[in-house]
């Protein structure tokens, strides 16, 4: 059960273009290529709310899945809905930040979803993706 999906909301489509100073120069396909080395990755990005509650209950109850590492962006921020989500569905959902949101602005440094997720991995580039699936996979 190594099979992971990866879910990154709200302009995370433009890594390795957006804020190279704060979320580095590489983009989520070289990412993902070397994450495919390690596991078996599905990968969803969505700049909607909606859409990424969607994905979380069409796959939430895939026990195919170890889990889902999500980047949930700013929505990580304010998204009682997405909180919800991740509280209704069976599997385990790591959540993840580029950036240590804890030593940039005081609006992240709250998240809505933390208490809901089963571990948070925040300020390793693009590196906390792996160590998101690698909790996942080795749990
Ligand atoms: C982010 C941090 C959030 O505060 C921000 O809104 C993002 C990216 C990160 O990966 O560091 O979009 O989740």
């Amino acid at each position: 059960m190594n099979k992971v999906l990866i879910i990154n909301g709200p302009n995370l489509n433009l890594l390795g273009r957006r804020e190279p100073g704060i979320y580095g120069s590489q983009s989520m396909e070289t990412c993902l290529a070397e994450l495919r080395k390690l596991s078996e990755i599905e990968y969803f990005q969505s700049n909607h709310e909606g859409a990424i509650i969607d994905k979380l209950h069409e796959v939430g109850f895939d026990s195919s899945y170890a889990g889902i590492v999500l980047n949930a962006g700013a929505y990580t921020h304010t998204s009682v809905a997405i909180a919800d989500a991740i509280s209704a569905i069976e599997l385990p959902v790591v959540e993840v930040h580029i950036s240590n949101v804890h030593a940039r602005e005081s609006f992240r440094h709250e998240s809505k979803i933390s208490s809901v997720c089963r571990g948070v991995i925040a300020g390793f580039g693009l590196d906390s993706y792996r160590l998101g699936v690698e909790a996942l996979i080795h749990s």
